[in-house]
């Protein structure tokens, strides 16, 4: 892939490139999202340094920041409060919302219904624009702002696009969205359109959608924010972070969560390395992906033992992850094997009627995020998990992204729908109303 130099002002010397697989070592200052072999990137920290410089108290310390009339992102954000393992940026070359700071969702019906006795969602959807991706995009817009970026870039499902134009609108940087044309859901759309950015719908998948951005930052010089951008993953590595220092750095036994693109796997992986190196644990939950049967190449790679990179063509109702050919395989393999890791897959009436359940709870989610909480019951039943086990699953996605998915499900698109809630048509009467009562009550 062609590099650009941009801007020679920005290389803290704690950071640079990496690459995972050869280990060549390139300036965190130029713009290359490939090394020369061909292998992903990291972005790399001392972490010999750091040691002497971050703590769990240096952490803790920060979780309560002064309130004041303007935002303060570095003081205690979800993502900016661990900038020293992030992005060590300074606070006025910071876009941000903020971020993070995500709650963590506990419901006994839940539990029951997955089959654990601790068992916790974290809320991603939660996030400024409804989705996880905007830990990443606050580090991947900061970082082009200090490259100079002229322009920003990325093909998505959905989430990436609506994140990067608002970061991008907030930042100043025309933003240019690739997406699969039909197959993205309108909550989203709309997001991309209302925050500004270029759009342009592709006669095609993700997978294509991808393949042309790659070629549109190498040949025109754009600067590239999906995951292949290491920086995106350094900002994703905060929901680990921060799911650690919520159990008090004593981390649960799993996290569990959806798996497409699998730029997040990648990232819990790094993060929960960096975490355990930097002495913040002791020990590393284990990471269990879960994917949806119609797109679902790593677990058909991981079937091979990893023999074999299979992709596929995506198909399935949780559009956020119908992606055939994962950027970010290689690091999720990592990932795997950093935390003995699992891959499970999950059928699309699995994931609606989980996330019917979700829904139900009052906490709701887009369908990619219930893939985790279906993962995690197969889990369970399949006796890899155990009851007893603490396990955090992430809710990836806000409800409010996927209206048509959800509308369906309850007015009978789905013949397996265990949980609908029809709407019921009523003549404008009160006597109608009280027919309708009494069947109720
Ligand atoms: N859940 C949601 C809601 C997502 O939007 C995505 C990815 C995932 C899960 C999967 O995460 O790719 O890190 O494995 N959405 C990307 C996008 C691909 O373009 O918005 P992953």
């Amino acid at each position: 892939m062609a590099t650009a130099n941009l801007q020679d002002n920005h290389a803290p010397p704690t950071i640079s490139l990496q690459c995972i697989h050869c280990h060549a070592v390139y300036p965190a200052n130029e713009i290359r999202y490939l090394c020369d072999c061909g292998g992903l990137l990291d972005v790399w920290h001392d972490l010999e340094l750091l040691r002497s410089q971050v703590s769990r108290g240096l952490f803790d310390g920060r979780l309560s920041g002064a309130p004041g009339p303007r935002v303060t992102p570095t003081v205690n954000s979800g993502v900016w409060r661990y900038r020293e393992i992030i992005l060590p940026a300074t606070v006025d070359t910071i876009v941000s919302r903020p971020e993070g700071n995500t709650p963590l969702y506990e419901d006994r019906q839940l539990s029951g219904w997955v089959g654990a006795e601790n068992f916790f969602l974290k809320h991603e959807g939660e996030n400024p624009t409804g989705s996880f991706k905007d830990r990443g995009m606050t580090v991947g817009v900061t970082q082009a702002r200090l490259m100079g970026a002229r322009a920003v870039v990325c093909a998505s499902t959905g989430n990436t696009s609506a994140s990067l134009a608002a970061y991008a609108a907030r930042a100043g940087i025309p933003a240019l969205i690739f997406i699969p044309a039909g197959k993205i859901a309108a909550g989203k759309l709309a997001q991309a359109l209302a925050y500004g950015a270029h759009t342009f719908q592709i006669n095609g998948d993700f997978d294509d959608a991808m393949r042309l951005v790659r070629q549109v930052c190498d040949q025109l010089g754009i600067y590239l924010l999906n995951s292949l951008n290491p920086f995106r993953l350094e900002g994703q590595k905060s929901i680990v972070f921060e799911i650690l220092q919520g159990f008090q750095w004593q981390p649960p036994q799993w996290i569990v969560l959806p798996g497409g693109n699998l730029g997040n796997t990648a990232a819990f992986g790094k993060a929960l390395y960096e975490a355990h190196q930097l002495g913040l644990v002791e020990r590393i939950p284990r990471i269990a992906t879960i994917q949806a049967e119609g797109a679902s190449p790593f677990y058909q790679s991981y079937l091979t033992n990893f023999t074999e990179r299979k992709s596929m063509k995506a198909t399935t109702v949780a559009s956020a992850i119908s992606i055939g050919n994962p950027v970010s395989y290689e690091r999720a393999i990592r990932t795997l094997k950093w935390s003995d890791g699992v891959v499970i897959t999950v059928s699309d009436e699995e994931i609606m009627n989980a996330k019917a359940l979700v829904d139900r709870a009052g906490i709701g989610c887009e369908p990619a995020s219930a893939a985790s909480v279906a993962g995690t019951r197969k889990l369970i039943e399949a006796g890899i998990i155990k009851p007893d086990e603490t396990i955090v699953g992430i809710l990836t996605g806000n409800l409010l992204k996927d209206p048509g998915a959800t509308v369906d499900y309850h007015t009978g698109a789905w013949p397996q729908a265990q949980y609908a809630n029809c709407p019921i048509k009523l003549e404008p009467t009160l006597s109608a109303v009280q027919t309708e009562l009494e069947k109720i009550f």
